[in-house]
């Protein structure tokens, strides 16, 4: 079967890397979540103090130091889910943290770390068999993927979700904090000066707010199927 690539971009808590993750396990094709690389070039600006008391980035310090920045993926052997590797340490756990997720908007802004994350990405999927998961992979890493999917789902129900899986494992949740947040995000994510999230003119679009993850992931797998090359 000839290989193809799949970008699928969206909002942020959509359910993206869940489907993204099962599809590529189904086809045995490498997953990329490029969300982990900005979040990995973050954790490294934040342990160089390279952030300044008002949150911006010391962005002269960090493109000196970029070369010094490198990120790979790993299967962990016992769940063969991917891990993030920064500098040759397993930062799965940091990345996700809060303090990730409160300084990764202004690093993900930055023209130089996107130029040097964009071509690590299309160097990693340039084989084909991937499947891509981010903000701009449709429009910018891969605009000649195969497949090309955009997924949507209302602030509603992505703060839902966000809410139930922190109260799941036991954390403090508050659902009105966690709306804000996910809105925030989105606008961010919209109206960035340099590869703002949007869909790509040829993606299919999924509004997932009322489907299951396993209905999800069948009309994912027919999308894969309409889409290979004759
Ligand atoms: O998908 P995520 O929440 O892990 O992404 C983390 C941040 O990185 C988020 O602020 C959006 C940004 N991002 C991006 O700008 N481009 C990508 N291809 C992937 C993520």
């Amino acid at each position: 079967m000839k290989k193809i690539t799949i970008a699928i971009d969206g909002f942020s808590s959509c359910g993206k890397s869940t489907m993204a993750k099962a599809l590529a396990k189904k086809l045995g094709y490498v997953y990329i979540d490029t969300g982990a690389m900005y979040r990995a070039v973050t954790l490294f600006a934040l342990r160089h103090q390279l952030f300044n008391a008002d949150g911006t980035v010391k962005e002269k310090e960090l493109k000196t130091l970029m070369p010094d920045i490198h990120i790979r993926f790993q299967l962990d052997p016992s769940t063969g889910n991917p891990r993030t590797f920064l500098n040759g340490e397993c930062v799965e756990k940091e990345i996700r943290g809060m303090e990730v997720s409160q300084h990764v908007s202004p690093i993900a802004a930055i023209p130089f770390v996107r130029e040097a994350l964009v071509a690590q990405q299309q160097t990693m999927g340039k084989e084909k068999g991937i499947v891509m998961d981010g903000r701009d992979i449709g429009t910018t890493v891969f605009p000649d993927a195969e497949l090309k999917i955009f997924v949507t789902a209302s602030a509603q129900v992505r703060a839902q979700r966000r809410y139930d899986e922190l109260k799941a494992k036991g954390m403090p949740a508050d659902f009105d904090d966690i709306l804000k947040n996910v809105q925030e995000r989105d606008y961010i994510d919209t109206h960035r000066e340099v590869s703002p999230l949007k869909k790509a003119d040829d993606a299919v679009e999924l509004d997932n707010s009322k489907l299951t993850i396993a209905e999800q992931d069948q009309w994912l797998y027919k999308q894969y199927l309409s889409h290979l090359p004759v």
